[in-house]
């Protein structure tokens, strides 16, 4: 595929159009999740139909370089040859049973094996099929154990649409301007506590105040669902201890950072020693999959051992499975120092074009704020650099570059790209702001 590069072109939409109108009669809004919609950056969703390495073409035939990667999953980018070898040859087998399958165990014992050095508590994996799914049963084990009702999560924070997370929860709200979701009745919040990141005392508060009634702290260790704002490691280690001296669970909520900032993730990176993890997105290897994963001891009360019920049709088939056990096992070191090496390539040549906006970036992702200093907090995000993004996003397609439809999205890099496809991402850039620039004069 030939990615344009340079100049921007004139888009066919006609297709993407087309199948939009067709869409909105049967599908409400027209799409499976609400951010696919466009609605934060205007124009119609792009219809995709091909995807291979790092480049993708829609069903008008325009090639866009992926910095979105299905939001995450792909960080070996688009059908890695032995992901699809290694599924073509499951399928020679079976699709799915509904039994116990050799692959969930391999998958488990593989990525159990990998993490554990680095996060001793990963002890076993239960497997689900989305995040979502994995957060809901976290939470449902961590009350069972403990006994406890509540549960703090933090503003900006998303964790899936799990009912008692709906609550300052992030990106798909952000863009919709809808703090909460309707049709969650105030009683299933009524036991979610919502505390603001990067905010020591809040948080010592909360637990001077209720922390023998709290069950769990939840968080992403790295927040990537409204901006990328990256905590002080001191306020994770603040939180960690806090769960500890309070009994109360940490549930880190890795299903972006799982195995994309390093195969044990976030955990891994911050030293942190969760007692529930949630995985969900590169586990999967691009199929629907999520895990919960954590400290026997916990899992102990989970049916059919304990009285925590949860379960699943198609968790663990082995067509997810597989995928998943291909993606990890193509995950070694030297795909993570090549990723880094380019995020860290990118983040230089942003930094030096002097935009006026800012670039986070942890390992392979990566987002663009308006501003100087780089936010903690949902509430130090400018809502009025949203146009600005919204303009950006359809210079950036025009140019033959896929971003997230929503400036509160992070982008990622995926293993296939080099440098060749970031000088593309970055003359984008220039061009987009250059001409900002040149309309205000
Ligand atoms: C941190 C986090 N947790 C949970 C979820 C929910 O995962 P899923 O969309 O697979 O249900 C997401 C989805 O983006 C997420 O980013």
């Amino acid at each position: 595929m030939v990615v344009p590069h340079g100049d921007v072109i004139v888009m066919k939409e006609q297709t993407s159009v087309e199948l939009f109108e067709r869409a909105r009669r049967v599908i409400p809004g027209g799409v499976n999740s609400p951010v696919r919609a466009f609605r934060s950056v205007g124009g119609t969703p792009l219809f995709m139909t091909h995807g291979e390495g790092c480049r993708i073409r829609d069903a008008d035939a325009n090639e866009y370089i992926d910095f979105v990667n299905s939001w995450g999953p792909l960080i070996l980018g688009h059908r890695p040859p032995r992901v699809v070898a290694a599924l073509q040859a499951q399928i020679a087998h079976a699709l799915t049973f509904g039994t116990p399958c050799e692959q969930e165990v391999m998958l488990a014992e593989y990525a159990i094996e990998r993490i554990r050095p680095s996060v001793p508590s990963v002890e076993c994996m239960r497997f689900v099929s989305s995040g979502t799914e994995a957060v809901m049963s976290a939470l449902r084990l961590a009350r069972g154990h403990t006994g406890r009702s509540k549960i703090v999560k933090f503003e900006g924070c998303y964790h899936g649409h799990v009912d008692s997370l709906l609550v300052k929860a992030g990106s798909g709200l952000a863009t919709a301007g809808v703090p909460d979701s309707a049709g969650v009745p105030h009683s299933f919040t009524a036991d979610t506590i919502v505390l603001p990141l990067d905010d020591d005392a809040a948080l010592l508060d909360c637990f001077a105040r209720e922390g023998a009634q709290i069950a769990a702290v939840i968080v992403e260790p790295v927040p990537a669902n409204n901006g990328l704002l990256i905590q002080r490691p001191e306020f994770l280690e603040l939180l960690a201890r806090l769960c500890r001296e309070n009994s109360s669970l940490l549930i880190l909520d890795e299903v972006i950072s799982g195995f994309r900032v390093g195969f044990a993730g976030a955990s891994g990176h911050y030293r942190l020693q969760p007692d529930l993890v949630t995985y969900g997105k590169i586990i999967g290897g691009g199929l629907p999959v999520g895990a919960f994963a954590g400290r026997k001891i916990i899992f102990e009360s989970l049916a059919p051992d304990g009285p925590v019920y949860q379960a699943g049709t198609l968790s663990g088939n082995p067509m997810a499975m597989t995928a998943g056990l291909a993606q990890l096992q193509l995950l070694d070191p030297e795909v993570y120092r090549r990723l880094e090496e380019l995020g860290s390539y990118l983040q230089e040549q942003f930094d030096r074009l002097k935009t006026g906006w800012g670039m986070v970036r942890l390992h392979s992702i990566f987002w663009l704020f308006q501003g100087d200093h780089a936010p903690r907090r949902a509430d130090q995000i400018s809502r009025e650099s949203m146009a600005v993004y919204a303009r950006l996003h359809r210079h950036a397609l025009a140019s033959g570059i896929h971003l997230a439809p929503s400036g509160y999205e992070v982008g990622f890099l995926s293993a296939p790209m080099s440098t060749v496809e970031v000088d593309c991402l970055i003359e984008c850039l220039a061009r987009f702001f250059e001409k900002e620039r040149s309309s205000q004069r």
